[in-house]
């Protein structure tokens, strides 16, 4: 594919909200490249360590750029804005990628966009030709929020109901350190769980009104199965680990799936998304698609890269934002906490 370089926005994407550095180069709303440099550091620490996550973004930030240049085939001066994920996420995170985004900016005399991690999350769907239309619902998942998101447009969107404690990916990674998997256990109890039996074990459903949920009761119901289990057979979690992860995942995205679908219901929405980390799960995927097909949805599913955190979502956030002439100054600094 060849660009005339003069008239497309051809924009530069940095993300490191959390344990990823991420680069993206896109020209005119086409990902050229989505560079992800994942950090195993955290792996022995049962959980992202903020400091380490920082430091390690440092290094890997000015690397993961150019490759994704190198990958996009687009030189730095051809670049005409530079987008960034300025929150939420851990502080000292953003804070290197804001601080290069900025650098690069102020170097290139270009614009900024600033972006929210959680509406590029959304607005993966809009990477590739099949493209939900607006109105349409999002559930996004991932290991900090849990959230139905009325999407009304690219950037008007309205949590309709959301965890009122732990994320789906907080249960997914909590439940893996019970059952002694290392960071982060998302992947892994869905890799254990395609070789066992998701009705071997029931575990409760929490009875939240409205479109909210809640992951902790789950959670606490999860260890005092294994501790008493464990005190009959000290094997419990070997002997049983596929089947657990099974029963335990089938019950998060059941959890997930009857909201949504409550949700769908009321609002009258047939284009149905998913999105964020945990929209990588086998056992959520399958059963979103299974309940669409019931309900004559038009289900939206992210490509597994654009599910986890990427800075092609933040590309395509940026080109959006590129095209209303949406640009913040130098003085801009990340939030650890941005609503939607
Ligand atoms: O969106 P994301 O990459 O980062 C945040 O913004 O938090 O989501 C990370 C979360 C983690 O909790 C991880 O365990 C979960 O997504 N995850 C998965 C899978 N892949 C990632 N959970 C279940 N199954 C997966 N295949
Ligand atoms: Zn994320």
């Amino acid at each position: 594919m060849t660009f005339n370089f003069q008239k497309l926005p051809v924009i530069l994407a940095i993300e490191s909200s959390c344990d990823e550095t991420s680069a993206s180069v896109c020209a005119d709303g086409v990902i050229l490249s989505n560079v992800i440099a994942n950090q195993t550091i955290h792996e022995a620490y049962g959980g992202v360590v903020p400091e380490l996550a920082s430091r390690v973004h440092q290094q890997n930030i000015v690397p993961a750029v150019q490759q994704a240049l190198l990958n996009a085939k687009v030189n730095k001066n051809d670049i005409n804005a530079v987008a960034f994920t300025r929150g939420p996420g851990l502080l000292g995170s953003l804070l290197v990628g804001v601080s290069f985004a900025k650098a690069f900016a102020l170097a290139k005399n270009l614009p900024l966009i600033e972006i929210n991690h959680m509406q590029a999350h959304v607005l993966a769907h809009f990477i590739g030709d099949r493209k939900p239309s607006f109105p349409f619902l999002c559930l996004t998942v991932s290991g900090g929020h849990t959230q139905i998101v009325l999407v009304k447009d690219y950037f008007d969107m309205e949590v309709i109901g959301q965890t009122t404690d732990d994320a789906a990916g907080e249960a997914m990674d909590k439940t893996s350190k019970i059952l002694g998997l290392p960071y982060p256990g998302g992947p892994l109890i869905d890799k254990h769980a395609r070789q066992g039996n998701p009705d071997a074990y029931k575990f409760p459903e929490p009875q939240i009104p409205g479109f909210d949920f809640s992951f902790s009761g789950l959670k606490t119901a999860i260890l005092y199965f294994i501790q008493n289990n464990i005190k009959a057979n000290p094997n419990f979690i070997q002997e049983n680990l596929n089947d657990i992860c099974a029963s335990v995942e089938k019950r998060i995205a059941t959890i997930l799936l009857n909201k949504l679908k409550k949700a769908a219901d009321e609002y009258g929405i047939k284009d149905i998304a998913l999105a964020g980390g945990v929209s990588a799960n086998t056992g959520l995927r399958e059963g979103l698609l299974e309940m669409g097909a019931k309900n004559g949805w038009n289900c939206f599913i992210p490509k597994l890269e654009y599910c986890t955190d990427n800075a092609a979502m933040i590309a395509i956030a940026g080109y959006h934002k590129y095209l209303k002439g949406d640009f913040v100054g130098q003085e801009i600094a990340p939030l650890a906490r941005m609503p939607l």
